[in-house]
């Protein structure tokens, strides 16, 4: 029998900290569901400490999840480590994830601490942290360039103080994929109680080898990898869940271990974490890209139609692929609608919630005959982040014309009070964002604005992605409907809620 992989997801914390991808805690409960229909180990659902705001959603996210660990980050600080601990304390399973850096850069410019206080330290905090679960992550960070003859010092005191998973992070995606495994390699083999934990591996794509130094590191010895879903992540991201598990899957004759994650709801995740943060996943991108199973050229199609292993290494339904079915028409009822959304991984928390959606999906329908489901996923989407919107769009009125200016007229209910406003200016979209601009008193600045249908034809729904600036705060938000200008006004919307609901929050690692 092959050894377990554990599959580790960071897509709420090492991936939100990528700049516009911070989520809300309802949000985060989203995504982490999925992943737990996913079967995915250990759920790191932030950082405690940051802010209120996220030491309620780590909160939330144990509360809701059964299934999986659920970790929280933490310094190697007391009052992180503490904070951590609180917000996991009604937890099913419990890991709290301590770091403190180890690379000689990190240590003097960053910590201005000397070796021997380090190890002092991440000692303390692994003690601390044992107070309350002991299930323990220790990170020494940037060991991708610390010396190692000072990891297998602070691995081994570590070990001793009572870490039960000891993470290997490629900080600054700096390693190359034979140095890597052999770095892993190498401290098994070197540290004396290496075998009482697991190894892991965390890497940065920087180098666009984040995948590859992770899988590296498995054939050499770690059994468990931290990935997002997409790679999401600070600068390139972080390894790709699910390119590194479909690497192991697929690859049954090269690993001698595989994960236990049911493969089939990878398109629902990617598809989620794609429209919560408004971070659009590539055309060609492995696995969850809309092009990663298309066969255009006649001689593959061929290959394909006579026998699919000609030039397929993996099955299409497998990761969640349903070629585009036809799900859903205007005659549906609303049974045969719960009853798909479920088989999606969607759960309504309340009766409301789900005529709420219900009722939008008749009107969707209404519009545009082919309800697919894509369309399914955006609508969710857009009504369970709207339930909790202070600012909500009522109506919105856009008059266009061939070499006049373009008028949009907004009303928009803020705070249950209705207000409206004019803006005229040289486009449609420009008028409507000036419009709602002029109804809220904040200093916005439109970094990114993009338009992509969730489906083909020209009746799909639209779905419109912007990056807001505020006070240096970068926020994505997204939108969708049949009419683009509406996708826009609300994405602007979303994004301004977002802003609206930000507190200042701690960064982990600055
Ligand atoms: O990249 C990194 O070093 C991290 C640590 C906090 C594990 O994200
Ligand atoms: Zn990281």
């Amino acid at each position: 029998m092959s050894d377990k992989l554990i599959i580790f997801d960071t897509t709420l914390r090492d991936g939100e900290q990528s700049p516009g991808a911070s989520m809300t805690k309802d949000e985060k409960v989203r995504i982490a569901k999925v992943l737990e229909k996913m079967k995915v180990d250990v759920i790191e659902a932030g950082f405690a400490i940051a802010s209120p705001g996220d030491f309620e959603a780590v909160q939330a996210v144990a509360n809701a999840v059964k299934d999986s660990t659920i970790c929280s980050l933490a310094r190697a600080l007391d009052k992180d480590i503490d904070r951590a601990g609180e917000a996991l304390k009604n937890t099913n399973s419990a890991r709290i994830h301590t770091f403190i850096a180890t690379s000689d850069i990190h240590m003097k410019m960053k910590l201005n601490m000397t070796p021997d206080q380090v190890v002092d330290q991440a000692v303390r905090a692994v003690k601390r942290a044992r107070k309350y679960t002991d299930n323990i992550e220790f990170s020494p960070e940037d060991a991708g360039r610390s010396d190692e003859d000072f990891l297998c010092r602070i691995i081994e005191a570590t070990i001793d103080a009572g870490a039960t998973t000891i993470n290997i992070p490629d900080t600054v995606g700096y390693n190359i994929p034979h140095q890597f495994g052999a770095t892993i390699k190498s401290l098994i083999e070197q540290i004396p109680n290496s075998d009482k934990v697991i190894f892991s591996a965390h890497c940065h794509n920087d180098l666009g080898l984040a995948v590859a130094n992770s899988l590296s590191a498995v054939l050499n010895g770690a059994r468990q990898v931290e990935c997002t879903i997409n790679g999401l992540g600070e600068r390139a991201g972080n390894t790709s869940l699910e390119e590194l598990v479909m690497a192991v899957r697929t690859r049954q004759d090269v690993f001698d271990c595989d994960t236990n994650i049911n493969t089939t709801h990878i398109l629902a995740a990617s598809r989620l974490v794609s429209s919560v943060t408004g971070f659009i996943v590539q055309p060609n991108k492995a696995i969850v890209g809309a092009n990663a199973f298309a066969h255009e050229a006649g001689i593959h199609q061929d290959g394909v139609l006579k026998h699919r292993e000609t030039y397929e290494i993996m099955r299409a339904e497998d990761v969640g692929w349903n070629a585009n079915k036809l799900v859903l028409g205007k005659h549906s009822g609303r049974n045969a609608f719960k009853v798909r959304l479920a088989e999606l991984g969607v759960e309504f928390d309340s009766e409301e919630s789900l005529n709420d959606t219900f009722k939008r999906f008749k009107e969707l329908a209404d519009k545009k005959h082919e309800i697919f489901d894509e369309d399914l996923q955006a609508l969710v989407s857009e009504t369970q982040t709207e339930a909790t919107e202070l600012i909500k769009l009522v109506s919105l009125k856009v008059c266009t014309e061939t070499g006049e200016e373009n008028t949009a007229t907004v009303v928009l209910s803020i705070d249950d009070k209705e207000k409206i406003a004019t803006a005229k200016t040289s486009g449609a979209v420009d008028a409507t964002f000036s419009a709602i601009n002029s109804l809220v008193d904040f200093e916005l600045n439109l970094q990114l604005y993009s338009v992509s249908n969730v489906t083909q034809g020209t009746d799909a729904l639209g779905e419109v992605s912007v990056r807001l600036e505020h006070n240096g705060r970068i926020i994505n938000g997204q939108g969708v409907d049949t009419d683009i200008i509406t996708a826009s006004a609300k994405a602007y919307i979303h994004g301004l809620n977002k802003i609206m609901a930000a507190t200042d929050r701690a960064h982990p690692q600055v």
